[in-house]
């Protein structure tokens, strides 16, 4: 695999747009207080779609100051990854050709030729038109449709030279492609069709995928196939997956029968039985899973402060702390030690002018930090009342103790 560094040419800056802000901090309420890192990938992977295809460096800054996170460790993860491209990008297609074991037996040293041939020379390389590029990857986790190609979030499986060169060619045009086995056959089923279950018609072929048009516009919408990628999901269109699409099409097949059968008499116990007890599990959870769930009579919590404005008014502030010696902010669990530089900056150097912000005053502080609603989702208030009166807070111990680094956000 080739050494993976950032491009030499860097953008000034780079933000999320206001709808990918929003979509941020909404990915980044699902995490625990402390533990917001963990959207790191999903939101490398929304940066590089907002990027045109590629994670710049001011990109990385602005994640890590996001999530709270040294630089370095977000360089990490998007250094690391093959999914996160570190340089422009074909604007049509970054072709992903996996070159491990199983691929290369099964012919990716020539689809990689035809992406020498056709795309550029080089791995990397934009093809003169701008709107194609290429990498050799390891292991996409396909292997069992091998040889195959990854290009953004799909994957192109079973691939031989004619039908990569007619991909190349149809993304080319602007035609509808479709992921996933390029061979006809279904997923990573047999290729001469069902050896098991066979008593259960496959009358869903040629249902999947959903074929789509791979164009720079269309990189955030896509559905993928065989190599799952977690970008942190959960915002795509709402249309089946190919996998939810053909439970469901078993699902129905099968009740379909069983209806047939409870008109006939009885059949005597069979082998397949098991079979059909087994299928009706499956249907019977998948009945399960598409209940309405109970709604619970819970009030809903009240949203955050951003929906209800509340007006902004400045807490008291300090030039620099009293008697030279500032309050260790990181005590507080959310605070990681950027939150308490700009804190400083802002004029708060001790627990007890945390403890003394009203609503106002959160609001003033809050649209002055990189996230709004941060003091109120990590409970700052409380935490600083207690650390002002003297006492600790369990977060505020294990800092004590050295167990967590530093900071939370650095754990
Ligand atoms: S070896 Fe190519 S996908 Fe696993």
């Amino acid at each position: 695999m080739a050494v993976r560094r950032l491009a030499a040419e860097q953008p000034e800056s780079f933000e999320f747009t206001e709808k990918n802000l929003a979509w941020a901090k909404k990915l980044i309420d699902r995490y625990p207080a402390g533990r917001q890192a963990s959207a790191v990938i999903p939101l490398l992977w929304r940066a590089q779609e907002q990027n045109d295809g590629w994670v710049s460096e001011p990109a990385v800054r602005y994640i890590a100051e996001l999530l709270d996170m040294p630089n370095i460790r977000v360089l990490e993860v998007a250094t690391f990854y093959t999914m996160f491209q570190l340089q422009p990008v074909g604007k049509k297609a970054h072709i992903q050709v996996c070159g491990t074991t199983p691929c290369q037996l099964r012919g990716s040293e020539d689809l990689i030729k035809i992406c020498k041939s056709r795309i550029a020379k080089h791995m990397h390389e934009i093809s003169e038109d701008g709107m194609f590029s290429w990498e050799e990857v390891e292991c996409l986790g396909a292997c069992v449709n091998a040889p195959m190609v990854q290009i953004f979030k799909d994957t192109y499986e079973d691939l031989t030279e004619d039908s990569f060169n007619k991909l190349i060619d149809d993304i080319a045009a602007g035609k509808e492609v479709t992921p996933g086995p390029q061979n006809g056959r279904r997923f990573a089923m047999a290729e001469g069709g069902q050896t098991s279950l066979t008593e259960i018609d496959d009358d869903t072929k040629g249902t999947l995928p959903l074929p789509h048009v791979v164009d720079g516009s269309e990189k955030a919408s896509h559905h993928f196939a065989g190599a799952a990628i977690n970008t942190g999901g959960n915002d795509y269109d709402g249309v089946p997956t190919p996998a939810e699409d053909a439970v469901a099409k078993v699902v129905a097949a099968h009740a379909a029968k069983s209806a047939k059968k409870d008109e006939a008499p009885a059949p005597a116990p069979t082998p397949k039985k098991a079979a059909a007890k087994t299928a009706d599990k499956v249907e019977k959870a998948a009945k399960k899973a598409d209940e309405p769930k109970p709604v619970s009579k819970a009030k809903p919590k009240a949203a955050p402060a951003e929906t209800a404005e509340v007006a902004e008014k400045e807490p008291a502030l300090l030039k620099k702390a009293r008697g030279g010696k500032p309050d260790d902010l990181k005590k507080l669990k959310g605070v990681g030690p950027k939150l308490e530089a700009t804190l400083n900056q802002l004029g708060f150097f001790h627990f007890d002018q945390v403890a003394a912000w009203g609503a106002e005053e959160i609001a003033w502080v809050d649209s002055r930090l990189k996230f709004k609603g941060r003091i109120e989702r990590d409970g700052w208030i409380d935490q600083a009342k207690i650390l002002a009166s003297g006492e600790d807070t369990e977060f505020s111990k294990r800092v004590e103790a050295g167990e967590v680094a530093s900071s939370k956000s650095e754990d």
